[in-house]
């Protein structure tokens, strides 16, 4: 293939997640862009997806019963001659590594927020692993049509809490009942809207000036429409300017207004998106970056799904492609072996579907089948001088130790665990001063404690125990630090030291008053949220998370 085509190919790709608070709207959304984007037989089946029963296979049957999706899917449509990879993150409030793992794989975002409640929790947690990466974040704030905060008291607490500077590129007249439409600040047009029946249809607007008749018509109070010109007025002369550059280094971010619900703007955000968001990004490797016009293949794993079909025992790894073209068939390095590995079972993932891929572009997600996992982050290339720096480790906020209970499955729990720390569904530490051997788990959702447990007994046959532990928080330090630079003081109580499953040195914390006390008396040290640090800007962030 000539190199302009597939140059234009990575131009027009849009690779993003939607990172949200459980109920904010993302499913919505997500239904929404898809209704935009042409997709119609897909927006049907998002939220279809989440409710439906699944009967495929053992491991969904525990996503049903919990009424939950535990995997992640991508979803990809064309839109104005972009196409559109949009990957999805499990919505449930048990969310796990999965979903920060996703966005690493990802070169923009757009952060979902709920009008009537600003930054929450989970996408406060969300943003600052988007932050690390210095990735385009979109801004939406959902569900307007019910009483929302003051749009200026949003955009402050932006700047305040999350330190990104705001543009907003929408500006909603009204909210609740009275919420009418946006005023889009960059093309000065203002989109009115009709409130009819039109879920599964794109709302009905009329697009006018500032001074339109129509408008002023619409609202009786003239002491409201003056407020609104004013804070028009007041964004224009004291607001930050829109700069394409500063979006794409995630600096700012574009922020937009709308209802997911009854479509009202959410057009915006994805013309927006299409226009601002990132193309695919160079990534970086041990040897320098790699462009994503490099001709040479490579992609690397973020995601693995074993035992997917109890009867093939087979599983399905994502891979993101970074640079060159992927041709199914093509041969690699195994990354785990370094022999040759034949990536002949390639899937292209279209929601629940899946269908034979032949060729993906940098920017795509492909997936792969195969017998046995292959490790999440590990490179897959033609050369083997590429080599993707890892997927950081993030931050567990829950730790159980792990046994089993009889003697006689001892063997199958050894290997189920083994397999199940390979896949990445848990992270595994070991304290220093533990002389039993047995693992501490640490997981960032509830749910992976109960997908361990199901898999090691469905899937293995073994008998394991969970025993909570004490700690919720966990650091990393500085290479070269060392056990004797910590204990020369005493550490706190319920603070001990462990090695994660890469040799690296945590502590692990009871609760924020041990890490304070810690830190104070340790002034000199950094500790880190995350492992091993994304980049070298990182530590510029390493205010806690939590
Ligand atoms: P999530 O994926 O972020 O968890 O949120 P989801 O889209 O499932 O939305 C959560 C709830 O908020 C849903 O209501 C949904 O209908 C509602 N919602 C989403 N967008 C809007 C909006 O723009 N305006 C209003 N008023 N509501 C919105 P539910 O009752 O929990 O579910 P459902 O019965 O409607 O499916």
């Amino acid at each position: 293939m000539q190199p302009d085509v597939i140059q234009k190919e990575i131009a027009r790709r849009r690779t993003f997640a939607i990172i949200s608070h459980p109920d904010a709207g993302k499913t919505t959304l997500t239904e929404k862009l898809l209704l935009y984007g042409g997709a119609l037989q897909l927006a049907g089946s998002v939220r279809a997806r989440r409710n439906q029963p699944s009967t495929t296979s053992d491991w969904m049957e525990l996503e049903r019963q919990r009424g939950i999706s535990v995997s992640s899917t991508l979803l990809q449509f064309e839109y104005q001659d972009h196409i559109v990879n949009l990957l999805d993150t499990p919505g449930h409030k048990d969310f796990s590594e999965d979903t920060y793992r996703v966005l690493t794989a990802v070169d923009s975002v757009v952060m979902v927020m709920d009008a009537a409640r600003g930054v929450e929790e989970r996408t406060r947690k969300l943003f600052e692993i988007c932050r690390l990466r210095h990735i385009p974040i979109f801004t939406f704030y959902n569900k307007m049509d019910r009483p929302a905060l003051e749009p200026l008291a949003l955009l402050d607490e932006l700047e305040r809490v999350l330190g990104i500077g705001a543009f907003p590129v929408t500006w909603p007249l009204g909210s609740g009942a009275e919420f009418r439409g946006v005023y889009d600040r960059l093309r000065h047009e203002l989109f009115l809207y009709e409130h009819t029946a039109h879920g599964r249809h794109r709302a009905p607007c009329r697009v006018g000036s500032l001074d339109d008749p129509a408008l002023r018509a619409q609202i009786q109070d003239p002491s409201e429409y003056a407020r609104w010109r004013e804070e028009l007025e007041m964004l224009a002369a004291a607001g930050e300017a829109f700069d394409d550059q500063r979006v794409l280094r995630g600096e700012i971010t574009p922020v937009f207004f709308g209802s997911a619900m009854t479509n009202f703007g959410v057009q915006h955000v994805l013309d927006y998106f299409i226009l601002h968001g990132a193309p695919p990004q160079a990534r970086a490797a041990g040897r320098g970056p790699i462009e994503p016009a490099d001709p040479t293949f490579s992609g690397f794993v973020f995601k693995v799904q074993a035992n997917m079909n109890p009867r093939h025992r087979d599983c399905l790894t994502f891979v993101r492609v970074c640079s060159g073209l992927f041709e199914k068939d093509m041969q690699v390095g195994d990354p785990r072996t370094g022999k040759p590995l034949r990536l002949s079972y390639a899937q292209k993932l279209f929601g629940q579907d899946r269908e034979s891929l032949e060729l993906a572009f940098p920017g795509d997600i492909v997936g792969l089948v195969t017998h046995k996992p292959l490790p999440i982050g590990a490179t897959l290339t033609t050369d083997p001088t590429i080599s993707y720096d890892e997927i950081p480790r993030f931050p567990p906020e829950a730790f159980a130790i792990i046994r089993s209970t009889g003697s006689a499955k001892a063997k199958q729990f050894r290997a189920g665990l083994a397999q199940l720390l390979d896949e990445g569904v848990i992270q595994a530490f070991h304290l220093l001063d533990d002389v039993l051997g047995a693992p501490l788990l640490g997981a960032v959702g509830q749910l992976q404690f109960d997908v361990v447990m199901y898999r090691l007994q469905t899937e293995y046959g073994a008998e394991p125990r969970l025993e909570p532990a004490p700690y919720t928080t966990i650091r990393w330090f500085d290479p070269g630090v060392t056990p004797a630079d910590l204990e020369t003081d005493y550490l706190g109580n319920n603070v001990r030291l462990a090695r994660d499953i890469r040799d690296q040195l945590v502590v692990l914390f009871p609760n924020d008053w041990s890490v304070a006390y810690f830190q104070e008396k340790r002034p000199q040290l950094t500790l880190h949220t995350v492992s091993p640090h994304l980049d070298a800007r990182s530590t510029h962030h390493a205010a806690p998370i939590a």
